[in-house]
């Protein structure tokens, strides 16, 4: 009998952690380890409380865990043991040195290359599941082919998973992509691991390509999506300008079946780890090799999204009459999108950031992201700038006192509040700035608060 098939993950992360759950649970057949080189992160992977918030994700991970699902810090055994290593560590912005604000950081990734090249024995399959510059695998065999004992095939598995939605996007992927190399071994390597997809994918949703088209066809689709956002935001500043409605715009476009209705929400920014790392990586790609005008072109998507935060905090200081100073403005949502705990590049940093060198009194509220994470992103080093800041458990006591409200994240539950508690308990006149346009406004206004939206009349 075959012997069972290992997989190991290093990272167990956003995308390390559900990719290896879903696959765990789909191929009760492979054994699957995460290995993490933080301690605490894998203590709480292993316990009832997950280090990240992805709905149907604990119950997924309940199922298999101690089964064929395995977290842990010892990632000598796991990778020595594994068949495939798929790596999943991050790959920040650089922020110094060259290419520092816009190159992918690979430290964690050439790291991860040398410990699979120290400790694999026999032949491996390793496969790039972070999102890193178009060729990276060139270094990474460089490094195993250099320093192991040379029977590694190296493929690029890109990760699509949006969070919030990172399960059904798991179990009902649009596409599987898998890059490598054109030769008999690399072909064997995709398809073994294809087979692994096999298990839940429809086979016509496996794409198979070169190591190249992978790599760079998940950054290109990240610019893409962005590009969509910056896009609709630019038209809803011109919305804001001429009394057209940016939502009536979206849905008329995406309409034309050539455009589609996706990713056509304004809002007062995007945000999340990777579309402006992804852009930004591409501009440099593009400047790298001597493209100015394509890097030029995909700048101004991230550029569109900077304007965009600066517009919705003016906006609020401007409509209390210029000064917000002293003023309790309570912040509805500060994860970068609705279910989820991540609040890595939320617009929410940026506008809280704004409202704070005006010398507002902060009060926020978010059903999922940690008051650690909170006073982290908005630098609570400083004692400066953690005066002035309070987490509140609940949106009414966020609420109270306060002078405006300003929905940053599109959470369900902010458009059951009861609004008519939420007035009575605020300074008048009441606002409710909805970076979101999610609430229903005219509601909002019948009970006597003045309404701002994103790209609205
Ligand atoms: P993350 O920060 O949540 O997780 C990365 C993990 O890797 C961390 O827990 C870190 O401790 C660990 N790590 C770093 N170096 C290590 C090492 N040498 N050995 C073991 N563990 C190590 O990051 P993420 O959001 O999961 O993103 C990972 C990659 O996937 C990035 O390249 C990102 O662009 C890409 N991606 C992310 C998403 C997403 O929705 N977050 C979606 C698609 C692709
Ligand atoms: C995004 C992509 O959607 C994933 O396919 C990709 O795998 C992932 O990046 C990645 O590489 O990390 P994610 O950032 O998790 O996923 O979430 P999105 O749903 O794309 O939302 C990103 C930001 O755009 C959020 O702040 C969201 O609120 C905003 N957004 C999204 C809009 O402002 N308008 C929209 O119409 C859609």
């Amino acid at each position: 009998m075959a012997k069972p098939m290992k997989i190991c993950c290093i990272g167990a992360g956003y995308v390390g952690g559900p990719t290896m759950a879903v696959i765990a649970e789909k191929c009760p057949h492979v054994a699957v380890q995460v290995v993490d080189v933080d301690a605490e992160k894998i203590e709480a992977w292993n316990s009832d409380t997950l280090p990240i918030f992805e709905p149907g994700l604990a119950d997924i991970v309940r199922r298999s865990r101690g089964r064929n699902l395995f977290f842990s810090t010892d990632r000598a055994t796991a990778i020595g043991s594994a068949d495939i290593i798929f790596v999943a560590v991050g790959t920040p912005t650089k922020t110094n040195g060259i290419g520092a604000g816009r190159a992918a950081d690979l430290v964690y990734i050439e790291k991860c290359a040398r410990d699979i090249a120290r400790l694999a024995r026999g032949p491996k399959i390793v496969v790039e599941k972070s999102t890193i510059p178009v060729r990276t695998s060139d270094a990474l065999k460089e490094i195993l082919n250099n320093n192991g004992d040379g029977q590694f095939q190296v493929l690029s598995n890109p990760e699509f998973l949006a969070e919030g939605t990172a399960i059904r996007d798991l179990h009902r992927a649009d596409r599987v992509l898998i890059g490598g190399d054109q030769t008999p071994e690399g072909l064997r390597a995709i398809d073994t691991l294809a087979a692994i997809y096999e298990n839940w994918i429809p086979r016509e949703r496996i794409i198979k390509t070169n190591l190249w088209s992978a790599e760079l066809s998940k950054l290109t689709a990240n610019a893409f999506l962005a590009q969509r956002i910056s896009s609709i935001n630019a038209i809803s500043a011109l919305c804001e300008s001429t009394g057209a409605d940016v939502d009536e715009v979206a849905r008329a476009i995406g309409a034309d079946s050539r455009i589609g209705p996706e990713f056509l929400k304004a809002s007062a920014g995007f945000g999340g780890s990777c579309f402006r790392k992804d852009i930004l990586n591409l501009v440099y790609l593009c400047e790298h090799f001597g493209l100015k005008e394509p890097a030029d072109y995909w700048n101004k998507v991230v550029e569109i999204i900077d304007y965009q935060k600066r517009r919705f905090s003016a906006k609020i200081v401007r409509a209390l009459f210029n000064t917000v100073s002293g003023k309790k403005i309570a912040i509805l949502g500060f994860a970068f999108k609705k279910d989820t705990n991540d609040t890595r590049d939320s617009p929410a940093i940026s506008v809280c950031r704004d409202l704070m060198k005006e010398n507002a009194r902060l009060s926020i509220f978010d059903p999922q992201a940690s008051g650690e994470s909170i006073l982290g992103a908005l630098g609570r080093g400083s004692k400066s700038v953690s005066s002035g800041i309070a987490i509140e458990r609940d949106a009414y006591a966020a609420c109270h006192g306060a002078h405006a409200v300003a929905i940053l994240t599109e959470w369900d539950l902010f458009k059951e509040l009861d609004f008519q508690r939420i007035f009575h308990g605020m300074e008048k006149p009441a606002r409710i700035f909805d970076g979101r346009n999610i609430l229903d406004r005219k509601a909002l206004e019948q009970i006597g608060f003045k309404t701002y939206g994103i790209g609205k009349p």
